[in-house]
């Protein structure tokens, strides 16, 4: 396991921040870490990159339990945090050299070479960072995070703000490093965890609400439902008197959606049969598929009120 969290809390003053967190991240996973804002992602990175003590539980990463009087097991982990402090009097090459030298790389020339071209920076090598647009600031950021080949990468938030086309190239740099390395990303662009992760943990108020890989959450919080189309105009009352107990809506596609209605093979045969003995032929019929955005409203729905907790 390259990632284990137990029973990770952090408490400021009598909020509870983060809450009982167990996660475990299998070597070579990317996992996203979905939240509303304030939900506690950010406290959860800072505690397993040693910048935040937790109040309660632990953290390992690569096998190395995180520990704030301990060095060793930093060197298997890269962070990139959300608001990716950087010096702009300095040159990319010379920051990336200089962060090198911090972890004591043997090659450290090689290493810098490497980052760069991982991330698309070889060409803006001899630049001032001050002179960096945020995209790129963003990759030396990421080059940075990963110089020293960690085995677990932890990114807070790596694409916001960036525009569309940078956000495309961070994520492929993402998905190439993803290829060998865990990674822990958080972020609110649902396309995002479903474009590029493996699997998904949702915390809600500093607890963890949903967890596994994307295909099972997306599988476990939405209603099932069925689209069907019919071949001529039909009233939505005769509809809801085919499918009682389900809510018909309709699409802007001309369809009708009837939630609640069941997504099985056998039951869209069985609706289909329905509907030719009433003449009512059907033009088109599929199971929707859940978007990852309803399950995340329907497992953060509420104020997202942080844990209260007397101790
Ligand atoms: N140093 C601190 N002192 C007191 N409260 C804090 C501190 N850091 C975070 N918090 C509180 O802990 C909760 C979790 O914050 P955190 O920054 O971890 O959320 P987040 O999920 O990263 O949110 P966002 O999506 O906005 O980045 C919030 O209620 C926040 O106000
Ligand atoms: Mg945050």
């Amino acid at each position: 396991m390259s990632l284990a969290i137990s029973h990770l809390s952090k408490r400021f003053g009598r909020q509870w921040a983060v809450h009982d967190l167990n996660l475990e991240v299998p070597n070579g996973v990317i996992l996203g870490l979905l939240g509303p804002n304030g939900a506690g992602k950010t406290t959860t990175m800072r505690m397993l990159t040693g910048y935040l003590p937790p109040t309660e539980g632990e953290a390992w990463v690569a096998g190395q339990r995180v520990d704030a009087d301990s060095v060793a097991w930093k060197s298997n982990l890269g962070y990139l945090s959300e608001r990716n402090p950087l010096p702009d009097d300095l040159y990319v090459r010379e920051y990336l050299a200089y962060t090198g030298r911090l972890y004591r790389l043997k090659e450290n020339r090689r290493c810098v070479d490497r980052a760069l071209s991982l991330t698309g920076l070889s060409h803006m090598a001899s630049r001032k960072i001050a002179v960096l647009s945020k995209g790129y600031r963003q990759r030396v950021g990421l080059a940075a995070a990963l110089i020293h080949s960690p085995k677990v990468l932890i990114l807070d938030e790596p694409t916001n703000g960036l525009d569309p086309n940078q956000i495309a190239e961070i994520r492929e740099v993402i998905r190439t490093v993803g290829s060998e390395t865990t990674v822990l990303l958080s972020t609110h662009i649902m396309q995002e965890v479903e474009a590029l992760c493996d699997s998904v943990a949702i915390i809600h108020s500093g607890a963890l609400v949903a967890q596994g890989t994307t295909a099972e959450v997306l599988a476990s919080g939405s209603e099932e439902a069925v689209v069907v189309g019919f071949a001529t105009p039909v009233d939505k009352s005769r509809i809801e008197a085919l499918v009682p107990g389900c809510r018909v809506l309709a699409q802007p596609s001309g369809e009708w959606l009837l939630q609640g209605y069941g997504g099985t093979p056998d039951s869209r045969a069985l609706l289909v049969r329905i509907c030719s003995e009433r003449q009512l032929p059907l033009s088109s019929i599929y199971a929707r598929h859940s978007r990852l955005e309803e399950v995340f409203h329907a497992l953060t729905a509420g104020n997202g009120q942080p844990v209260q907790k007397n101790s």
